[in-house]
């Protein structure tokens, strides 16, 4: 029997116009744009502003462009999986409320949530439904309004996150193009130093909490940053030795971009010139599940069919991992 693989068949990012500058973080907090740079890498953000604007609005946008560049149908999609931190609400599924919002009337659809590892978790399981031959046309959403849990007094974290997201869609292919393999890793000790203290079942809203500040992202940076250099290489490393590839075979790295150092640490390891990794973090800081496909979106153009493509990220959980995948096509 031929073998199905899950292609990812178009991609199409958004983010919102609104343009958050380390230069206005900088009258926020105790903070330069000097320091935010040289420890990050990053120069500006964006923030999804005005009421009732949720992260279903970015997953709305991104689908829907990516429906009109495919030329697909909304009533065509099968399933469609929404990788986000930040829900609309606690539910329904903000994928519920981006597939209605297209029109995908025939899919069933649901939310998946791994932190900044969320798209490729989520990639992930989503291939699982094409390779079974059980659905033609999935829908893979990151995005995330990290806006709307990021304490502005708080220059650890405020300096770091944007909001933002895209999507990808994955069709059946029998030429061996798609997802090859993934390796993720889960490990919940690391909750202590990655977490929203209140607003969950543990500990829901109250007035003591919102005076706490607990409806905001923590964070200990440094216990982060240690965690992230050392997982989101090896990982990536380790995908590529199970898949024999060497540096030379690899087109493109497509790290979560959530620290230039992180990211120059992982293309290293892996022996991957600077050249083969697409980088968006000047533009976008850190924008959760929406950082993957916001890069495969802005670099799609200089992807050919037959490239290996290695993902990588790490984030809150902890949660860490890698996707290998053989690009199916030339961008028109
Ligand atoms: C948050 C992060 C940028 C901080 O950088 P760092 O090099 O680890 O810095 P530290 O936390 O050790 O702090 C160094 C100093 O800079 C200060 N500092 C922290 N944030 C600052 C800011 N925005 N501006 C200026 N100074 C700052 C600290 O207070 C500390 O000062 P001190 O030495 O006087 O105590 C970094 O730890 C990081 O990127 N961590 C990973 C975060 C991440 O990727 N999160 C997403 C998970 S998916």
């Amino acid at each position: 029997m031929t073998k199905i693989t899950a292609a990812i068949t178009g991609v199409h990012g958004w983010v919102p116009d609104y343009v958050l500058t380390n230069k206005e973080l900088e009258t926020m907090v105790e903070t330069n744009d000097e320091w935010i740079t040289s420890r990050t890498g990053i120069k500006e953000r964006r923030i999804l502003k005005g009421e009732n604007q949720g992260t279903s609005v970015i997953g709305t946008q991104a689908v829907k462009g990516l429906l009109e560049k495919t030329g697909n149908k909304a009533e065509d999609i099968d399933l469609l999986i929404c990788a986000t931190t930040t829900p609309d609400m606690l539910f329904p599924a903000t994928a519920n409320v981006i597939s209605n919002n297209v029109g995908a009337v025939n899919a069933f659809s649901y939310d998946l949530q791994a932190a900044c590892s969320g798209f490729i978790f989520a990639l992930s399981t989503a291939s699982q439904f094409i390779e079974t031959g059980k659905y033609k046309k999935v829908v893979v959403v990151g995005a995330d309004k990290m806006s709307s849990i990021i304490d502005y007094e708080d220059r650890q974290t405020c300096i770091i996150f944007g909001d933002g997201g895209g999507a990808v869609l994955l069709e059946p292919d029998t030429e061996g193009y798609g997802i090859k393999d993934s390796i993720l890793h889960t490990d919940g000790s690391g909750e202590q130093f990655l977490h929203m203290k209140a607003g969950g079942s543990r500990k829901p809203a109250s007035h003591q909490t919102l005076d706490a500040r607990e409806h905001y992202v923590y964070q200990e940076g440094s216990q982060v940053f240690k965690f992230a250099v050392t997982n989101m290489a090896e990982v990536a490393a380790d995908i590529m030795a199970k898949n024999n590839l060497t540096s030379d075979d690899v087109a493109w790295l497509v790290p979560h971009q959530a620290n230039k150092r992180i990211i120059d640490a992982t293309a290293n390891r892996m022996g991957v010139s600077s050249d083969k990794v697409m980088l968006n973090i000047h533009k976008y800081g850190n924008t959760t599940s929406g950082t993957i496909p916001l890069c495969l979106w802005e670099y799609e153009s200089q992807m050919k069919r037959g490239d290996n493509i290695v993902l990588a990220a790490f984030g809150g959980g902890f949660t860490w991992g890698s996707v290998y995948i053989k690009w199916a096509y030339d961008s028109k």
